[in-house]
């Protein structure tokens, strides 16, 4: 069983509100995380709707990577059992387009002094067939420069390699789910790791934000897209920093995918259990 709630996500589904930000509630073969906590407390009252506690419901939170958009969130959780993420998503980070802050909003000790955190660059296998992919080796040839913007330290302006950026994948007997936050590391290159950390070739779903805003860079787009077609990559789920415009594009041109369209409130059945089967048959 792999089943998906969205909670966070910039799109509405015309009842429950929106936000810039992305999360999750994935239910995988029983075993119920968080994927990223959106931009505020959305993600909670959204799950509300559903008759959902997410601090009861969740055993952990994993997080795909540090910006605010994903974390903000982690405010508001009570007790989370355990929240799995890179050491580099606690980096002080500032948005230089929207002048503002956009990082980890606590410190690792104020975070550690609510919750159990495991930090780790490592892959983990955080239940059988299930990984939290640890940092993203960059091994694909047009997305060797990742989607990375800038941001201020000490020295001044400088490239964020947002090292932090990671990813989700199950084994399942479809293939590989994958699940992103931003991609900042690059889709094509998370897909590959993913493939290798797991063994397994063939991959059934990937779900998340690419980070292709605008149709600006068509050539990576259209490179992407051979790449999800080569690959055999049998359905797409697009949301957050995704644009409408792109999804659109996905659409005309990647027609050996299924494309979905994320939201608030959407579930997703992506596999479904024997009992959900027999449930819908009877
Ligand atoms: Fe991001
Ligand atoms: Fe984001």
């Amino acid at each position: 069983m792999f089943n998906i709630l969205v909670l966070s996500e910039n799109r509405s589904n015309g009842k429950l509100e929106g936000e810039f930000g992305l999360s999750l509630l994935v239910n995988f073969n029983g075993y119920k995380f968080l994927f990223d906590t959106g931009a505020s407390d959305l993600f909670i009252r959204n799950a509300k709707a559903f008759g959902i506690d997410v601090d009861i419901m969740a055993e952990n939170v994993i997080i795909s990577h540090g910006h605010s958009d994903h974390t903000n969130g982690l405010k508001y959780l009570k007790n989370a059992k355990r929240i799995i993420l890179h050491p580099s998503a606690f980096k002080m980070r500032y948005s230089m387009r929207q002048r503002t802050y956009s990082g980890f909003p606590m410190s690792e000790q104020s975070l550690k002094n609510i919750h159990n955190v495991y930090k780790t660059k490592d892959t983990i296998e955080v239940m059988p067939n299930l990984w939290y992919l640890g940092e993203i080796p960059m091994t694909v040839d047009f997305e060797k420069d990742g989607n990375f913007a800038t941001t201020l330290d000490e020295a001044g302006q400088v490239i964020d390699k947002t090292e932090d950026d990671s990813a989700v994948v199950a084994s399942t007997g479809k293939g590989l789910i994958i699940l992103v936050g931003c991609g900042h590391r690059g889709i094509c290159n998370i897909i590959e790791y993913a493939k290798k950390v797991t063994g397994q070739e063939q991959v059934y779903a990937v779900l998340g934000g690419f980070h292709m805003r605008g149709l600006g860079n068509k050539a990576k787009i259209d490179k992407t897209i051979e790449y999800f077609k080569k690959n055999r990559i049998r359905n797409v789920y697009l949301g957050h920093c995704v644009t409408d415009d792109v999804i659109d594009y996905f659409e005309e041109n990647l027609t050996s995918s299924k494309i979905f369209r994320l939201a608030v409130g959407k579930k997703f059945y992506m596999e479904k259990s024997i009992e959900e089967n027999l449930a819908e048959k009877l």
